[in-house]
């Protein structure tokens, strides 16, 4: 069976400059990234601030070039076939933060007309389509007429997830889909998009940074530290016998639900509670004390 994504070898690299504007070097924001989602399945992209998450899906999209590496959706490469609308049919992405991803001028049901404009959709079947978008985020079909600022943050996202429904996408990309929104909200937009895809047979590319929402989501995690894949595997394995030291530390970090997931949990002492950088990482493999926890003579 060919997979609905897969990307093999995909780096970005983004210039350094000094402060004269002379490029000085190279930050390699991906670095070798390989992984694929078969369709209908969660791929969940873990990873601390910085770690490229949202530079992998900015590529996916077609909003950054990648340095290097391939790109294919169900088999065939999408170089020079990102900008157009076949493309934006097959693949839509949901953003982080919903205030700014909604224009603030349009009501909900011009906001979600946008798309089907874009794609064809005729005039007179937008009114009804707008409704059945409204219906499948679960959100009453007079929201049309609101603006923005009537709706709260659930709200809005649930709109951002119809707008990106509107012309029926295969892939979906979810970049921290629920960070900005309050623990309660949160697991009910979550509820909403497992429904909705399973509904819709979609396939999901879900970028969080957040372990516990992934391991009730994700089918397969990838976990990416400095820009490269270090852990990949079954969520379960993954959760249950991480291989790699930042796994472990981003899984010690998760809040623990019941005694079972208390046993579970690795037993690795956390440097304030931060997560370490790569030397401290090394450090704490070698048995040395994180340099935060050794006390003064
Ligand atoms: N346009 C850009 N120009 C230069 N550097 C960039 C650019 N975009 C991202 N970077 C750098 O690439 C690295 C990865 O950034 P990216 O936004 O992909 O991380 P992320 O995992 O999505 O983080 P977060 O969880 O904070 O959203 C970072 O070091 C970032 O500073
Ligand atoms: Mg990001």
């Amino acid at each position: 069976m060919t997979n609905m994504l897969e990307i093999a070898g995909l780096t970005k690299l983004f210039p350094v400059r000094n402060r004269f504007g002379r490029k000085t070097g190279d930050v390699r924001a991906v670095d070798d990234v390989s992984f694929s989602i078969e369709k209908g399945k969660v791929y969940g992209l873990a990873g601390e601030s910085g770690s490229g998450k949202s530079t992998i899906a900015r590529m996916i999209m077609g909003l950054a070039k990648p340095t290097s590496g391939d790109i294919l959706l169900s088999g065939h490469s999408i170089t020079g076939e990102t900008g157009t609308r076949a493309y934006g049919r097959k693949v839509q992405m949901v953003f982080q933060n919903p205030g700014s991803s909604l224009n603030p001028r349009r009501t909900v049901g011009q906001s979600i007309a946008v798309p089907l404009a874009a794609h064809g959709t005729p005039l007179g079947e937008h009114k009804r389509r707008i409704a059945e978008l409204l219906e499948m985020v679960q959100l009453p079909t007079d929201f049309a007429l609101r603006y923005p600022h009537e709706l709260s943050g659930g709200q809005k996202q649930r709109v951002a997830i119809a707008r990106a429904l509107a012309v029926a996408p295969q892939l979906l990309i979810l970049d921290e889909p629920t960070s900005a929104l309050d623990v309660s909200v949160q697991a009910r937009v979550m509820d909403l998009l497992v429904d909705l895809g399973q509904q819709l047979g979609l396939t999901y590319l879900f970028i969080s940074h957040d372990l516990s929402l992934m391991r009730n989501f994700a089918d397969t995690v990838g976990v990416l530290y400095l820009g490269k894949i270090v852990e990949t595997g079954p969520t379960a394995s993954v959760f249950e016998a991480p291989q790699h030291d930042y796994t472990r530390l981003l899984l010690a970090s998760v809040p623990v639900i019941s005694a079972e997931e208390e046993a579970m949990r690795p037993k690795i002492p956390l440097i304030d509670g931060e997560i370490p950088t790569a030397e401290q990482l090394i450090a704490l493999r070698d048995g040395a004390t994180p340099v935060s926890q050794r006390t003064e003579t």
